[in-house]
């Protein structure tokens, strides 16, 4: 399944063109899930009830953005601090649509005030039906490791099906992330970026092939394609922004990654980032060096993509696997 990037709901409520571009999505996307952020009740129903008009499939509230501007109106992991506000919206939406509610939790809003648990355990008696826990704190934001653990616990103290998040990133450790939690799924955010076919090499697994292995042309012509179609959904500007963010991520740990990466960074339109992409491609094929003999870290630091705060100018999203 496949999970649209948050879409304020102050946005769709209001007609911005923006938040109402946020929610198309293609047919093969199914089953897709709206996400929708905001701290006020009445206009969580209504947002809630428009993502179901659009016909997505599955209603999902993200509890977890750390971004001090959603934070700050009550929406994301700011709602961990105020349950039953948190409580007041899900009753809300529950009665506005009759597509599943889902619910995208942090473990709590800093250290000392971990309740993620007494969260699930209320969503389920509003008529939540799945949550999903990134196993870090609002103060964490992306640092440290993620909890898993508490994926566990809310997992031994509910009824409805749970998934965990955060830092999967190989095979092995999803598979160990099952075993360990007994979770029902698991989400993968920044370790999709960097190997979308992550979700297809798990389920090989799971069902005793080989994990697939895309070849270099295959992943040439993925990152061209999604850029291909941003191009087609959105202005330059913003498409730009994604386009460094994906090919960021997905360069991770290739030969001259680094150096490639900044020459994104440095890349001032579509064209340029395409044909740099070219080169890089071309190089690796060759296995030529490709760059001017950056570090790895000197070249890396300008561009890490770590964060929904991120999203919200340039837009980004979650791919769940389930
Ligand atoms: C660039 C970026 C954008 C994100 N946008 C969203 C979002 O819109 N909604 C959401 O629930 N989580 C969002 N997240 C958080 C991820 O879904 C996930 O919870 C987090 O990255 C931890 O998982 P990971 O270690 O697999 O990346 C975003 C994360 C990143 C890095």
């Amino acid at each position: 399944m496949s999970v649209s990037e948050f879409i304020s709901v102050e946005g769709l409520t209001r007609s911005n063109p923006k938040s109402h571009r946020q929610m198309r999505f293609a047919e093969e996307e199914r089953p897709f899930a709206v996400q929708i952020f905001g701290g006020q009740p009445e206009r969580m129903g209504m947002a809630a009830e428009m993502a179901e008009e659009v016909g997505a499939d599955i209603l999902d509230v993200n509890c977890g953005c750390p971004a001090p501007k959603v934070v700050k109106n009550g929406g994301g992991s700011g709602l961990l601090k105020d349950l039953p506000r948190l409580e007041t919206i899900l009753k809300e939406i529950k009665k506005s649509i009759s597509i599943p509610l889902t619910l995208k939790l942090r473990t709590g809003f800093t250290d000392s005030t971990i309740n993620c648990v007494e969260a699930a355990k209320m969503a389920e008696q509003c008529g939540v039906e799945h949550i999903q826990l990134h196993g870090r704190t609002k103060e964490q934001g992306y640092k440290g490791l993620a909890n898993w653990d508490l994926v566990r616990q809310i997992k031994e103290a509910v009824k409805i099906p749970v998934s965990g998040n955060g830092d999967v990133t190989s095979i092995e450790n999803a598979l160990r992330r099952f075993e360990e939690t007994g979770c029902d799924g698991i989400l993968i955010g920044r370790g999709a970026m960097q190997n979308p076919w992550i979700f297809r090499q798990i389920q090989d697994v799971t069902q005793g092939r080989a994990p697939y292995q895309p070849s270099l042309e295959e992943k040439q012509a993925v990152l061209l394609e999604f850029f291909e179609l941003l191009s087609e959904d959105m202005p330059e500007m913003p498409a730009l922004g994604k386009m460094k963010q994906l090919a960021g991520q997905f360069t991770k740990g290739l030969v001259g990654g680094a150096q490639f990466r900044q020459t994104l960074y440095h890349s001032h339109s579509a064209r340029e980032i395409l044909d740099n992409i070219g080169v890089y491609f071309e190089t690796l094929t060759t296995h030529d060096t490709f760059g001017n003999g950056l570090t790895e870290i000197e070249a890396d630091s300008d561009l890490e993509f770590n964060s929904c705060d991120v999203s919200i100018n340039n837009s980004c999203e979650t791919a769940v696997a389930a």
